[in-house]
């Protein structure tokens, strides 16, 4: 008999599936990477930027050391930002760093979290790494049902994880029904307000959601510097919530998870305000590229807030890997979201106005195979 280790919990966990690299793309596919296109990952096609290199390049000379635990200058520049104290902030390899870091602060094995059906992969896996029980709640048109949610809270829930724009339907929920929905929240059970893409949200979406974690004490709002700010491959994501919450993360959370370049970039982007409102005009223009391909092309979308957009390529539960296919054989990369449960579908991220058009002559091409 083979051996096996570890909980069943953990044997039980279907790992997370990342958008695939250009290298191994070109690789199995004979294609040249430069000629690839990739549009999986929710990435700033910008790229890094050069504020946020020439911080980096400076930070180099002080590799040597290991990075500030403390976070001292990346988290008072964001305390200084939001408004907030500095010890309200904790610091994550990613947010997705925040959101494993919550699952272990905040639930004991067999108690439960609550989270929406089509809701972004890591809340399952974070859920199911400390052997919670998991409470779907249906969706509603692809998005949270708040009111459902709640209604789903039993007394052993310790956390609800709210994707706002969610991930990867592209789903928004305005404001005011997530304050209806935090004045309702039993005081035993934290919120994890993910806000990954909220720097996409038009002004008149935008609204401060680091106000109401200083009205509730069991809010915390999770971002990050992976899509707007463009520093996806250095892994910088924080939290903000009152010290009771944030003090349980600083616990669990490794000491050193930031590293220096990223502590470095981060700062220098986030006062990028440039490079912000020139990544968010390429996304408003390259949505409405895709979109009017897709009404074209008679195809279903669900309206996005995101720099990304769910399109529905068939009616089959094979159109969605079939398309994707044909798509990288013709050197476009997307997001299959068979996973998710919406097999018919692929989520494509928001390019450069090229990049977009490339992938709109594959789709075209692979729909009429
Ligand atoms: C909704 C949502 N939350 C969190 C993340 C995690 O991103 P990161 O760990 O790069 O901050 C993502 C990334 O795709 C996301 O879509």
């Amino acid at each position: 008999m083979t051996k096996t280790y570890g909980p069943e919990y953990v044997r039980a966990i279907a790992p997370y599936q990342a958008g695939k690299p250009i290298a191994e793309v070109a690789r199995e596919f004979g294609l040249d990477e430069a000629s690839i296109v990739k549009l999986a990952s929710n990435e700033n096609p910008f790229g890094v930027p050069e504020s946020a290199k020439q911080a980096m390049a400076a930070a180099m000379a002080e590799l040597g050391r290991y990075p500030d635990a403390n976070g001292f200058d990346l988290k008072g520049a964001l305390a200084a930002r939001y408004d907030v104290p500095t010890d309200w902030i904790t610091l994550g390899n990613g947010s997705n760093d925040i959101l494993e870091i919550a699952a272990h602060a905040f639930v004991e094995r067999g108690q439960s979290v609550v989270y929406s059906q089509y809701s972004f992969a890591v809340y399952a896996l974070a859920t199911q790494g400390v052997g919670a029980q998991h409470i779907i709640v249906p969706a509603q048109h692809y998005g949270h049902d708040l009111p459902a949610m709640l209604a789903a809270i039993r007394d052993d829930t310790r956390l609800v994880f709210i994707a706002n724009p969610n991930n990867p339907t592209g789903t928004f929920i305005p404001a005011a029904e997530i304050e209806a929905f935090l004045a309702k929240v039993p005081a035993h059970v934290v919120v994890v307000l993910d806000e990954a893409y909220n720097e996409y949200l038009s002004p008149e979406d935008q609204f401060e959601s680091a106000a109401w974690v200083k009205k509730y004490p069991n809010l915390l709002v999770s971002r990050t510097f992976s899509k707007a700010y463009g520093l996806a491959g250095l892994r910088v994501g924080f939290a903000i919530a009152q010290p009771a919450v944030t003090d349980l993360m600083n616990r669990i959370r490794q000491p050193f998870n930031v590293n220096s370049l990223a502590q470095a970039a981060a700062i220098a982007a986030l006062n990028d305000k440039a490079f912000l409102a020139r990544g968010a005009a390429n996304n408003k223009e390259g949505y409405q590229q895709m979109v009017a391909a897709f009404d074209k092309l008679g195809l279903e979308y669900v309206p996005s807030h995101g720099n990304f957009v769910l399109v529905k390529v068939g009616d089959d539960a094979g159109a969605g890997a079939r398309i994707n296919l044909s798509l990288l054989k013709q050197g476009v990369i997307v997001r299959p979201v068979g996973g998710y449960g919406l097999p018919e579908w692929l989520r494509i991220s928001i390019g450069l106005p090229e990049e977009n058009e490339a992938f709109i002559e594959a789709l075209t091409k692979a729909l009429a195979e």
